[in-house]
């Protein structure tokens, strides 16, 4: 359909000249209407284990862009390394890197974007969520709620992106549905619509009872592989034909009748509003309840969104392209050594060789390559909507929330760092290879691997690594010999909070001599100060409050940071 608006468009401009460069205009802005509304885009937040990669496998199939389960995680020897540091996943057996999978399903284009699943590791996760315009909660029927899910809902809620709640395994022994919900509800203070709801768990799993259309799902434990055939009954059907024992169905239609009672409806604007979640029960590793959760988030998840940016609101169909870089990751091809941005696009059409301002440095650049990734494998796009995630070769120029537009400016907002928990000084043991350690630190730094701070003193010229997770600092030190051929040796600081002072260095000079923490220095030259906890913090806000501190770093544009 684009493409036939789009060469309709071109032959009218062919035939008539200018009058027809409106009707063209007009029918680009059809194509970029008709690209926005079938576009979807979302990540899966949850704990590891819960079965993300299970699921992801299985959103896939129905996309028909995997051609059989296995194919997103092939564990052990099965795995294909592509890039060096997946070696380090391998022999961890986790997922560290983030990818982008774009598949079509009933004539959408869902845009999934992946995020580590390690606990440790979450920053990345965190700057991914800041392309998702929804975000689907995955949780173990056994578990309920856990750590990580907590921690990366709470990301959600701060932008207030749409959350769909699916509840796995249940084929086998969970916790009581209710108690689930209300779990949801007490502890994160949301709101939750069940859209389905299910009779029996465990080794009594019999299905669940579609709540719109009051229909049975029956379970079938055979059922595996490839878009089983899923039988659907009325409630009457089912009891006569005894697939469902009267026990189970009077139980899960007497809970049901509970749900209705307690009056919520399935209002979208709540939904979209990121008050209302819509729960799916199911089990992704025997394909039960997806494609029904599929069908469902068409339906109810949030088109392309706006952007903030300096000049506004910036909306999807905002003729002209813009976007903004959320990751950065080098040597994904060992034998290139390329380094790739990920951009999400947030408005206009984008197309492959097109010239756009980068709006940090003012520069214009000609996006010759772009790449549309998926998974670990690329292929070169001609063009990209809003919602669409593409990769632009890097030659160093592109740093995480750098705004890339054509025609008036746009300057979206930046995304937040997240609050560094772990410092250790990186140390180079080795002086002849200081060359290769200053550009590993600084261009690890650039991608957002991880934060580096520095001492005050400029004769102390070891880097501090800060980060969210120990995991960050292993895979920094994997990559610096890896990559980079520099051996490091980490030695931790006994500190687990910063803050950044706002007013910079005179603020600080102001209140004098602080205790109980140590000044250091970002890579724009702020202060941030170290505490050992958050009581001698609580303790330096008592002495000066005054002092106004911050936990992130906030965004900095226009500037370039200090390098190593
Ligand atoms: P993650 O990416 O969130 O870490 O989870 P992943 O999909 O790897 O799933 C974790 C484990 O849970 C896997 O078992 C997977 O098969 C299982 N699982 C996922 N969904 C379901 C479900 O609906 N029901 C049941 N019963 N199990 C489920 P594993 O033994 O660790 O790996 P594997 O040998 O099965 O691959």
């Amino acid at each position: 359909m684009n493409d036939t608006l789009q060469s309709a468009g071109a032959s009218q401009l062919r035939s008539d000249g200018v009058a027809d460069a409106s009707a063209a205009a007009e029918a680009g802005l059809g194509a970029l209407v008709e690209a926005v509304a079938r576009r979807r885009n979302f990540a899966i937040i949850s704990h590891p284990d819960a079965g993300k990669t299970t699921l992801t496998e299985k959103l896939l199939l129905y996309g028909g862009a995997i051609q059989q389960a296995g194919a997103v995680k092939a564990k052990g020897d099965q795995r294909r390394v592509t890039s060096d540091w997946m070696e380090l996943e391998k022999q961890r057996g986790i997922s560290i890197t983030s990818t982008v999978l774009q598949f079509d399903y009933a004539g959408c284009t869902l845009n999934l974007l992946d995020t580590p699943g390690h606990q440790d590791f979450s920053e990345d996760t965190y700057r991914t969520l800041a392309a998702a315009d929804n975000a689907v909660m995955l949780e173990d029927a056994a578990k309920g709620l856990e750590p990580q899910t907590r921690k990366l809902f709470e990301v959600c809620r701060m932008r207030r992106i749409p959350i769909f709640t699916f509840i796995n395994k249940m084929d086998r022994p969970g916790r009581d549905p209710l108690e689930l919900l209300d779990e949801i509800e007490q502890e994160l203070g949301l709101a939750c619509w069940p859209v389905n709801w299910p009779i029996g768990s465990g080794d009594r799993f019999r299905g669940v009872i579609d709540r719109r259309s009051h229909q049975v799902i029956l379970f079938d434990r055979a059922e595996r592989g490839r878009q089983a055939a899923e039988k659907v009954l009325s409630v009457e059907e089912a009891r006569r034909s005894g697939a469902v024992e009267d026990d189970l169905l009077d139980q899960a239609l007497e809970e049901l009748e509970l749900l209705e009672g307690a009056g919520a409806e399935l209002d979208l604007e709540l939904v979209h509003s990121g008050d209302l979640s819509p729960v799916f029960f199911g089990s992704a590793m025997t394909n039960f309840g997806v494609r029904p959760f599929l069908d469902a988030f068409l339906d109810l998840a949030q088109q392309p969104t706006a952007r903030p940016a300096a000049e506004g609101l910036v909306e999807p169909l905002r003729p002209e392209f813009s976007g903004f870089v959320f990751k950065l990751q080098a040597n994904m091809d060992p034998r290139h050594r390329d380094r790739v941005a990920f951009v999400r696009v947030c408005s206009g059409r984008f197309e492959k060789d097109m010239n756009v301002r980068h709006a940090r440095s003012g520069r214009t650049i000609r996006l010759s390559r772009p790449q549309k990734l998926f998974g670990q494998d690329r292929e070169v796009v001609e063009d990209a909507y809003p919602g669409d995630v593409i990769g632009l070769n890097n030659p160093g120029m592109f740093a995480i929330g750098d705004t890339l537009y054509v025609g008036p400016k746009v300057e979206f907002e930046g995304i937040p760092c997240f609050s560094p928990e772990i410092f250790a000084w990186l140390r180079n043991p080795n002086p002849s290879a200081f060359k290769s350690f200053r550009k590993g630190v600084n261009e690890l730094r650039e991608e957002g691997a991880v934060q580096v701070l520095y001492d005050t003193d400029p004769s102390k010229r070891d880097p501090i690594l800060a980060a969210v997770g120990q995991l960050q600092l292993e895979v920094v030190q994997y990559r610096l010999e890896n990559e980079y051929g520099v051996k490091t040796r980490l030695e931790p600081m006994e500190f687990s909070v910063a803050r950044w002072v706002i007013g910079g260095w005179p603020a600080l000079e102001k209140v004098g001599r602080v205790f109980n923490c140590r000044t250091v220095r970002d890579c724009w030259d702020r202060p941030v100060l170290l505490f050992r906890n958050d009581w001698n913090l609580n303790q330096l806000q008592e002495d000066h409050p005054d002092l106004e501190l911050r936990a992130v770093a906030p965004v900095v544009s226009g500037v370039e940071p200090i390098a190593l």
